[in-house]
């Protein structure tokens, strides 16, 4: 019985959800990534009206909240994390006005929102970076961005040696008065340009958005690039044994996770304290271990962080097992809620990812294991294993949109089609996780687009997806649904669940994971490849995971 969590409750169970704990402390958050959720409107991208027709599938799955990928007006040349203007919607995605009724609607439906806040980038089309472009060296215009002179003698070597983390060099040139001129940094695709937050005018405006939405009744922001804001001064190379990408062992990076970002933050939680409603924060922050991840959910600073380490982690039972110690450690310490994160939008689906040989993911190389051999019967078996450790481990956790329908990375999306500005850059494409929803029906689109005469969805869905749309998975208690909603329909019952601590059983066989919490519940993860015994129990809540 390889890969089955059982959750029980022990013989002195007595549920009851009375206690007052705030939301954010252990939220169950639904990430939509809007272009793939469902099309309301047939032109084959998903957008605010099929978000909105699609809210009660997410009430009666049962999570508390929504995290929606940006959806502001953008060229969309990353997806539209380069954003044009912050105040206002996308007309591919709906208007300002849809928004506003997005978040009321979701609201009546018990579902808080949180919209993902961009600041280590513009657009290029920006305003501001339109007018940086058409200002001399020197001026007001080009202090927002890091525009400097090039290296060598003509200046047509960049200023430093870093890379985009798309691949090539993190410097453009650009022309002035007709001629090469200075080169400006962007840590991401050339049209995304990085701000200066050593420049006031930079903080003004963002404290400025997030009152915004927040006058809009959001319930909270997902921060990109959290821990890239701050630059060192002086933009030294990273030089021949710097890396690009933040690891263990280093102690302090030009332009990741430096100390100066938490300034940044401490600002902005004073601005979400002025507001009712306990509106909170999610920091996106590759750091370097669980300690410096702590350190953006300081008292003061932000509210929660994604936990990437979880992410990243092979399905191995010690492995995990320190993991959730190291993550639970850093946190408790400054008082502030773990979270569980599996997959999103820039990682393999990790049903995948556990039916490859190698199950972490490799965060320096991800197109490493793109293509090799994967065992997706088994990847389900973890993966389903897996959602119900998250969903029982102490904190908040996040569902990416699909992981609830057992989706598997599509790897064999044809070259054209591909649109991640990764893919030009390095040859890597996150686009295999951000094929469209299958919701209904036989054929493609699968009920994504509505309407008879929709459009293909902007990416192409595997034929063999027919068997996971959410309708065929509906009632039927063998399926991945079904699981996901009898698990978050106990998790919200159980008084256990949600915020808190675990205690270890440690009489437990290699290769099984098995913890209680109190009162009375436990959960057992064998990944061990053997049947195991069941500890003591009165009852088994969710059990025998895989129908064959
Ligand atoms: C992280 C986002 O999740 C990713 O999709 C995006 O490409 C980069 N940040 C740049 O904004």
């Amino acid at each position: 019985m390889p890969e089955t969590t059982p959750i029980f409750p022990r013989p002195d169970a007595t549920p009851d959800r009375t206690r007052e704990v705030p939301w954010w402390r252990e939220a169950v958050i639904y990430q939509v990534y809007i272009r793939s959720f469902a099309d309301g409107d047939g032109d084959g991208v998903g957008d605010i009206a099929g978000l909105r027709s699609r809210l009660p599938y997410l009430r009666d799955l049962g999570v508390d909240a929504i995290w929606i990928n940006p959806w502001y007006p953008s060229p969309m040349v990353d997806a539209g994390y380069d954003v044009a203007d912050y105040r206002d919607i996308d007309p591919v995605f709906g208007t300002l006005a849809e928004a506003e009724a997005l978040v009321e609607e979701s609201h009546e439906h018990g579902i808080r929102v949180i919209v993902d806040l961009v600041p280590n980038h513009t657009s290029h089309q920006h305003a501001w970076f339109q007018a940086a472009l058409a200002a001399p060296p020197g001026s007001p215009e080009r202090a927002r961005y890091w525009f400097r002179p090039g290296r060598g003698d003509s200046g047509d070597l960049p200023p430093n040696d870093w890379r985009s983390r798309f691949g090539g060099s993190a410097w453009t040139r650009v022309a002035d008065n007709g001629a090469p001129g200075e080169w400006y940094l962007h840590l991401f695709a050339a049209e995304q340009p990085d701000l200066n937050w050593a420049n006031p005018e930079i903080v003004e405006e963002f404290e400025a958005i997030l009152r915004f939405w927040l006058d809009r009744g959001v319930d909270g922001f997902r921060i990109d690039v959290a821990h890239g804001l701050a630059k060192h001064p002086e933009l030294p190379d990273l030089g021949p044994d710097g890396e690009d990408i933040l690891s263990p062992g280093v102690v302090e990076h030009p332009h990741w996770d430096r100390d100066e970002v938490h300034e940044i933050y401490r600002g902005w939680r004073r601005v979400s304290d002025d507001y009712a409603g306990d509106r909170k924060f999610v920091a996106e922050a590759w750091v370097a271990d669980a300690e410096r991840l702590a350190r953006y959910v300081r008292r003061d600073h932000l509210h929660t962080a994604f936990n990437f380490d979880f992410l990243v982690c092979a399905w191995d039972a010690a492995a995990l097992r320190r993991t959730i110690d190291e993550t639970l450690g850093a946190h408790t310490a400054v008082g502030a809620p773990a979270t569980w994160v599996l997959s999103n939008h820039d990682v393999v689906r990790h049903v995948t990812r556990y039916g490859r040989a190698e199950t972490g993911y490799p965060r320096k190389d991800p197109q490493r294991l793109h293509g090799s051999p994967v065992d997706l019967e088994l990847g389900t078996r973890r993966a389903r294993a897996a959602a119900l450790l998250c969903l029982a481990l102490p904190g908040g956790a996040y569902v990416y949109q699909g992981e609830e329908l057992g989706l598997w990375e599509v790897e064999d999306i044809p070259e054209e089609l591909l649109q991640d500005p990764s893919w030009n850059r390095s040859g890597h494409t996150r686009d295999g996780c951000r094929v469209p929803i299958p919701w209904s029906g036989e054929k493609r689109p699968f009920g994504f687009s509505a309407g008879d005469a929709s459009a293909d969805p902007w990416l192409p869905q595997p034929a063999a997806w027919t068997r996971l749309t959410a309708d065929a998975q509906a009632g039927d208690p063998g399926s991945m649904l079904e699981l996901y909603r009898a698990a978050l329909r106990i998790r919200h019952e159980h008084l256990a669940l949600g915020d808190g601590t675990l205690g270890w059983d440690e009489a437990t066989p290699p290769g099984v994971l098995a913890f209680t919490r109190e009162p009375g519940f436990g959960c057992v993860v064998n990944l061990s490849g053997q049947a195991v015994a069941l500890p003591a129990h009165r009852e088994l809540l969710l059990e025998r995971l895989w129908r064959s």
